[in-house]
């Protein structure tokens, strides 16, 4: 008997290993514990710097076997110089795993990730990625820190957009298309590259968002609102997965014995490797639970295989091996996870195989990538206001195009597009006057400053003048706008924010316009033109007064490379917006966080005014401003009521919802048909309404198409008190339509 237990013991230890080839498996069995360790090593050279840490001594490390990866060098050659020192100087020649930030476009940038997940069409978003891996494995990269699937409802918080916006089916959906677009189905490809969903987890639940902060989130949340869309990337096969810099339950989560051994390897299944964030390992020192050599045992401990820049691993982990702190079964473990990365990469066949220079040539920032990302850029972009259809414009008269972010090419390309070359990005103003054509005549100004303030300038311009202040006074620029403007038939206003004031670090208090570029506004709208406002934004934003004045808002995000064609394709119409929000757009920053899920309360206020004793604001309302779903067309839709199949449903059967939409306009335009479900009453108080399917579809002036969801048991499915996977008997409402808050309800009965 107690042999048997033995043998079962030894074979669980031995299934629990990573497999390796016998190539790597005959590397590995030579391999000395420090060889290991340097595995274990990730870091840069001082490319992409996040952090007050930089590598030191890369290429003596790299000779000695004590680096495993590099991240954040640009350009093919140098990356190829790296690879070329660890195999052709270190004793054993194990290549190097390269990674990068390839988050919206490698040098052919897409839109960011917030207006990339607005066009809700995962068959595009998917082909961003592949494309995005084409450019960067030709490049010679090959492991990507994206997808980020960060669920956040603080608008405050910068790296809102990097995310997929509010939602977790939503999320989850965009997360598996973008995990397959990087990583394909066969890493025998050279165009295919390893993905890292990022960051494990709830990042972007920040107390008062503000990056870094605290999370402390209830389990029952966690598990059905910010989990799914990481869960949703391992379930696609994501080969990697990033720490995150929060603390959760108290616990740094790289440090964190619940999230990586328990959720992420136990509950989930995960075989493939764990990388820390940016020095997340040393600034759990800060964090308070311990010195370098405690904190890199503990990573080490709940499975964390690899240590970005901080080397926490690579200067304690054979002293702690010494001192019993960690066992050389896990660090034997982190290393041949590493390996396995590097075998499935092809790396030990071929360490260069991700080098093509003569596919580069050809490929990146390619006529067709280049119009792909024009593509994209436009069916990101959200109509929010359109009054008496002054969109979209005539190709003649006059146009005024005014505003600080009219001609900025700095500041098109959007937060994190380290690869991206801002000078082969295309302008609004460029193209306005290359999609207008002869007909119209278009003057400039640029009205105002992004912002007057050198102090914040300075802050936003980190990574170069994003926020140039002009030398004229603020006087003048506005005297010259109005001088334009007056001249005008119509006036297009291009302003918001400067790419950095969101993505990390960039938290805001205020998420409204600068207060310089809304009196350039209160101004240009009393010379009584039409205004178009053309808002660059990485967040929603506060638009109160813009909403009631501008005559129509056109959310542009940060669109890319091609993202000021794009602008000018929709102001003129040769495209029709199709985009729809994936973030709720506050009211009043004091809303926050606010989201369309949200659970009913005990003393519900549906209504418009304010009640006593009823769960409202005195001085502003319960809604957001724009909410979840919504979005504008050139076209208007016309919705059948519903029609239910039945109205039970069970385990073995399943309801079919079926609605009519008709194009009732006279333009070509797609509409993101939405479904929503409430469990109305359950064990635990639910959300009032919850995304469970959409489609997007195109319909002809006049077309009707029939939209069918099918509802089913999996679908009702959710996290309990006791954190079981439950559907529970009883009524539900069935909710279809346009966005979160128009919406035909009906109901439906889930069978015992
Ligand atoms: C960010 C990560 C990023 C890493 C490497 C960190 O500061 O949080 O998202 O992948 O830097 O650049």
């Amino acid at each position: 008997m107690k042999h048997i237990l033995y043998l079962l013991f030894f074979t669980s230890i031995l299934s629990a290993q990573t497999t390796l080839s016998p190539k790597v498996e005959a590397i590995y069995q030579q391999m000395t514990i420090d060889e290991k360790i340097g595995q274990l090593n990730l870091i840069t050279p001082g490319g992409t710097v996040t952090g007050e840490v930089v590598s030191k001594n890369v290429n003596e490390k790299m000779k000695n076997g004590q680096v495993g990866g590099i991240f954040g060098i640009r350009g093919a050659k140098k990356v190829r110089q790296a690879q070329q020192i660890a195999v052709d100087s270190s004793r054993l020649g194990i290549p190097l795993i390269i990674g990068m930030d390839v988050i919206h476009g490698h040098q052919t940038i897409f839109p960011i990730p917030l207006g990339l997940s607005c066009t809700w069409n995962m068959d595009l978003i998917e082909k961003t990625a592949r494309q995005a891996a084409r450019e960067a494995t030709a490049d010679g990269l090959m492991w990507t820190f994206s997808p980020m699937v960060d669920i956040s409802r603080d608008p405050r918080w910068g790296r809102i957009s990097e995310g997929n916006g509010e939602d977790p089916y939503l999320g989850s959906q965009i997360a598996k298309a973008m995990v397959r677009g990087y990583q394909g189905d066969d890493f025998t490809d050279p165009t295919t590259m390893l993905a890292c969903v990022k960051h494990f987890a709830l990042y972007g639940a920040a107390e008062g968002g503000r990056d870094y902060n605290t999370v402390d989130m209830s389990k029952v949340r966690m598990y059905n609102e910010y989990l799914p869309p990481y869960k949703a990337a391992i379930d696609a096969g994501v080969a990697s997965v990033m720490t995150s810099f929060n603390v959760l339950d108290y616990v740094p989560a790289s440090g964190s014995k619940f999230l990586f051994r328990d959720v992420l390897r136990d509950e989930w299944g995960f075989d493939g490797f764990v990388v820390t964030d940016y020095t997340a390992i040393n600034e759990m020192i800060e964090h308070g639970v311990g010195n370098l050599q405690t904190v890199s045992a503990t990573a080490l401990n709940v499975d964390i295989d690899m240590d970005m820049v901080g080397e926490g691993f690579l200067m304690t982990l054979k002293e702690s091996l010494e001192d019993g702190f960690v066992t050389e079964s896990d660090i034997n473990e982190a290393c041949r996870r590493i390996l396995k990365a590097k075998e499935l990469l092809g790396l030990f066949e071929d360490p260069y195989r991700y080098f093509d220079e003569e596919r580069a040539s050809k490929e990146i920032l390619s006529d067709e990538f280049r119009a792909f990302a024009r593509e994209v850029a436009a069916e990101s972009f959200v109509l929010l206001k359109n009054e008496d259809d002054i969109l979209p414009l005539e190709k003649t008269g006059k146009i005024a195009v005014i505003g600080p972010l009219a001609d900025s090419r700095r500041n098109m390309l959007g937060t994190w597009s380290v690869s991206g070359d801002h000078s082969k990005a295309v302008t609004v103003i460029e193209g306005i006057r290359e999609v207008a054509g002869e007909g119209v005549e278009i003057l400039y100004a640029k009205g105002s400053n992004i912002s007057d303030d050198p102090e914040f300038a300075r802050k936003v311009n980190a990574f170069g003048p994003e926020i140039v202040i002009d030398e004229r006074s603020s006087a003048i620029l506005l005297e010259e706008a109005l001088i334009v403007a007056n001249q005008a038939d119509v006036i297009v206003a291009v302003v918001g924010e400067a790419a950095d004031m969101s993505g990390e670090s960039s938290s805001m208090a205020n998420i409204g316009l600068q207060p310089e570029q809304l009196e350039l506004l209160k101004a240009l709208e009393k010379t009584g033109k039409p205004i178009i406002m053309v808002l660059y934004n990485g967040r929603p934003m506060t638009l109160n007064w813009e909403s009631e004045n501008m005559d129509a808002i056109l959310d542009v995000w940060f669109g890319g490379t091609e993202g000021g064609n794009a602008v000018a394709d929709v102001l003129f119409g040769d495209k029709v917006p199709g985009g729809r929000l994936t973030t709720s757009f506050p009211f009043h920053v004091g809303q926050i966080p606010i989201y369309y899920s949200m659970l009913n309360t005990g003393r519900p206020n549906f209504g418009e005014t304010a009640q006593k004793f009823r769960s409202n604001y005195l001085d502003i309302p319960n809604q957001p401003l724009y909410p979840f779903g919504y979005g504008l067309s050139y076209a208007t839709f016309d919705y059948s009521p519903m029609v239910l199949s039945d109205t039970l449903f069970s385990n073995t059967s399943d309801i079919k919802v079926n609605v009519n939409v008709k194009n009732t306009g006279d333009r070509e335009a797609t509409e993101v048909v939405q479904l929503y479900v409430r469990d109305v009453v359950a064990s635990i108080s639910r959300p009032m309404k919850e995304l469970k399917g959409f489609q997007k579809i195109r319909l002809a002036p006049g077309e009707e198409k029939q939209v069918e969801f099918t509802i089913d048991q999996s679908m009702v499915e959710f996290y309990n008190v006791d954190l079981e996977k439950v559907s529970e008997p009883g009524l539900f409402e069935v909710m279809i339509g346009p966005d979160s808050q128009r919406l035909e309800r009906r109901n439906a009965i889930l069978k015992k």
